[in-house]
């Protein structure tokens, strides 16, 4: 295989864009460190679009101080070899003064009330970085179609609320979780966790799906089933575990029935771990 075409600045995407001759063009935005879960989204872009454009972009504006953005890690050259391997046609890695000319944007993309919840009340503003680096990719790359894990569910949410209600002209894909064998939900993070970290990382996943198995018996059974998973590993602290609407994200009653998300954070060792999963209740 040939390795993709790689655009640092905007010129070079521009003329790197024109090379691809067919307009419909598929992205799968990405902070880098890839592994299987970015390799799948990047399959079903192939799958389903003549070209495929890959970011890589550590985007400054969705982390906090204090965050994780200085040890973050950094692996152009895998990425490379993998993006090579997924037949991508074109990588656009920009640096942080390319996306953002002058510094500190002063408009930005707000993510509102949904924007506020779970993620967003740990982590301040991380959506309305991630809404405004995604709005900024989506015209920079002038792709039809983007693909969003499933993984970073309220992430997907407040993608495609963005897209409707800022009426973007782009298609938005979502793709269920990658896992290890284990049930460890793949993520650029798992490479802070040491071999012990792992082993009580593996409660997030198990909480799930004690959870999932417990849906026929109604909100309430769901909730008791995961939270008995991880009061079992008091070396996870837990910072939120709900069984919410899919699109509100406000904790369901316990006599609703219909399509809820069981998602889970937890801090193992040093590291901020989230993990979530699908389920119909009743
Ligand atoms: P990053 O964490 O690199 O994730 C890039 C994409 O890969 C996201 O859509 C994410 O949901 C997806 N992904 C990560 N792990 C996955 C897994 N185990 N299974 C399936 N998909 C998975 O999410 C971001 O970057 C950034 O916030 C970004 C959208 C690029 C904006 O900066």
């Amino acid at each position: 295989r040939t390795a993709p075409a790689v655009a640092h600045t905007r010129d070079e995407l521009s003329a790197a864009r024109a090379d691809l001759t067919s307009g419909d063009v598929g992205v799968v935005m990405t902070m880098g460190a890839l592994h299987e879960g970015h390799a799948r989204l990047i399959e079903q872009a192939r799958a389903r679009h003549a070209h495929v454009v890959v970011t890589i972009f550590l985007n400054p504006l969705q982390f906090g101080v204090g965050e994780d953005l200085s040890r973050y890690p950094r692996t152009f050259d895998d990425d490379m070899r993998i993006c090579t391997d997924a037949g991508v046609d074109l990588v656009f890695a920009p640096s942080p003064d390319v996306v953002y000319p002058d510094g500190d944007p002063g408009i930005r993309v707000s993510s509102g009330a949904l924007g506020a919840m779970l993620e967003g009340a740990a982590r301040p503003g991380h959506f309305d970085g991630v809404l405004t680096v995604v709005a900024k990719l989506f015209h920079l790359t002038g792709a039809r179609s983007a693909y969003f894990g499933q993984k970073d569910a309220q992430q997907l949410l407040l993608i495609r609320r963005m897209v409707r209600d800022l009426d973007l002209p782009v298609e938005v894909v979502p793709v269920p979780t990658v896992r290890e064998a284990d049930g460890l939900a793949l993520s650029s993070r798992n490479a802070y966790l040491t071999d012990s970290d792992r082993e009580t990382a593996l409660c997030l996943s198990r909480a799930l799906q004690a959870g999932a198995d417990a849906a026929t018996y109604g909100p309430s059974a769901v909730r008791r089933a995961a939270r008995e998973v991880l009061v079992g590993e008091p070396l996870a602290l837990v910072d939120y575990l709900v069984l919410v609407h899919p699109t509100t994200l406000e904790d369901v009653p316990e006599w609703y029935r219909g399509e809820a998300l069981l998602a889970v954070a937890a801090k193992v060792g040093t590291t901020r771990l989230i993990d979530n999963t699908p389920l119909r209740v009743g």
